[in-house]
């Protein structure tokens, strides 16, 4: 069977995967269970980069699996869009923790976020979307140093050549309502971006039988 030419992206991605997952780089990797590189297309369009694994991920592997996870498929589908037709991926690929196991979630630290930077660069090069969406107040500051979300939130930015929308984190957003709507909104920018427009509200032509 010919090769498809786009499978060396994916066997790229999935090396690039393999490679984080065997990472030493910060001190994460002696308390981790595993380390979450991301899950989705390696020819999406769009990224999205939330903070770093909590402890359901660390678990499963996979980024945005806990209550936030299941918010932030919601807000996909709320666009038309599934996990598999994006990247979701975040800024530090190995859960922080503090206290005894099983400890609890924390921040990244400054140093934990440098060294695990390059993993993030390795993975926009690769898949080069056309839209990253920055989830949260670590993300943002990865891309744009020194915004606030307050101010920038739902407003496409362009950094290096790629636009970068930031929102707010899902997490966050679940416990404040007016976030909530805020965040409802903003997705729709997604959709403006990348031209998928919501499915609801949508005419549907009528037959003239
Ligand atoms: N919050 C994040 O920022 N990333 C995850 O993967 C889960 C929760």
């Amino acid at each position: 069977m010919p090769c498809k030419p786009s499978s060396s992206k994916v066997r790229a991605l999935a090396q690039l995967h393999a490679q984080i997952r065997r990472c030493d780089r910060c001190p994460l990797h002696r308390t981790r269970t595993q380390a979450v590189p991301g899950v989705g297309s390696a020819h999406a369009e769009i990224i999205f980069v939330g903070e770093a694994p909590g402890r359901r991920e660390d678990l499963k592997g996979e980024p945005f699996v806990g209550a936030a996870g299941k918010f932030l498929d919601e807000l996909l589908a709320s666009i038309g869009l599934s996990r598999d037709e994006v990247y979701i991926t975040n800024v530090v690929k190995s859960r922080p923790v503090s206290g005894p196991p099983p400890g609890r979630n924390r921040a990244p630290s400054p140093d934990e976020i440098v060294a695990c930077v390059p993993w993030l660069t390795q993975q926009l090069q690769l898949i080069r979307p056309r839209l990253v969406v920055t989830l949260g107040r670590i993300a943002l500051e990865h891309f744009l140093p020194g915004r606030k979300i307050t101010e920038v939130h739902g407003r496409p930015q362009a950094v290096d050549g790629v636009t970068v929308l930031p929102l707010y984190h899902p997490a966050m957003a679940l416990y404040r309502r007016d976030w909530t709507a805020i965040l409802k909104r903003d997705f729709r920018t997604i959709a403006r971006l990348t031209r998928k427009e919501p499915q609801r509200g949508r005419r549907i032509p009528q037959s003239r039988t």
